[in-house]
């Protein structure tokens, strides 16, 4: 039933991925907003695969990425393109996968538990820049291609639906 919140842990990552998106469409059934729809993707994702924390930065003035909808303890406010991994993805449109946070130059520490992170950028039809999605794990290594499949194809249709 589409209200409920799946752990698709079990599963291997790539039809984890496939119940995701077809639940995330299901539950967004008829809604318009792309604020409900990023703070309902959150939810989904990181209670899917028990992340650490999970949730959007959005586009709020040239070159700034401002905290959206999340799950998780408190994320910084506001994060420079450039600066950290959201930064990073930000600035060079692609998404970052990073399997150890302490080696990456520059990762902003939000959670001192966090050890991997990978983050999507969000793109409207136009390619300008909408949003990031970050997501960090308590365990190093933690996301891999599938991760960056599975994720890029949901922003994707979050993107679309949106545009
Ligand atoms: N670790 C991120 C900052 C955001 S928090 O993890 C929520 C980064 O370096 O971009």
């Amino acid at each position: 039933m589409a209200e409920s919140t799946p752990d698709l842990r079990a599963l291997p990552k790539p039809r984890a991925y496939d119940e995701l998106l077809a639940h995330t469409r299901a539950v967004l059934e008829g809604i318009d907003d792309p604020i409900a729809a990023m703070a309902t993707i959150s939810a989904l994702v990181h209670h899917a695969f028990g992340h650490l924390w999970t949730g959007f930065y959005r586009v709020a003035a040239p070159e700034l990425l401002r905290v959206g909808p999340y799950q998780g303890t408190l994320g910084c406010l506001e994060i420079p393109f450039g600066k950290g991994v959201c930064g990073a993805a930000a600035r060079e449109k692609r998404t970052v996968l990073v399997p150890d946070v302490h080696a990456f130059p520059g990762h902003i520490t939000c959670d001192a538990r966090s050890r991997s992170e990978i983050v999507v950028p969000v793109t409207g039809p136009d390619g300008a820049l909408l949003a990031v999605l970050d997501i960090d794990s308590d365990r190093p290594n933690a996301f891999d291609d599938d991760d960056r499949a599975g994720l890029e194809a949901l922003v994707a249709w979050f993107a679309e639906k949106r545009g």
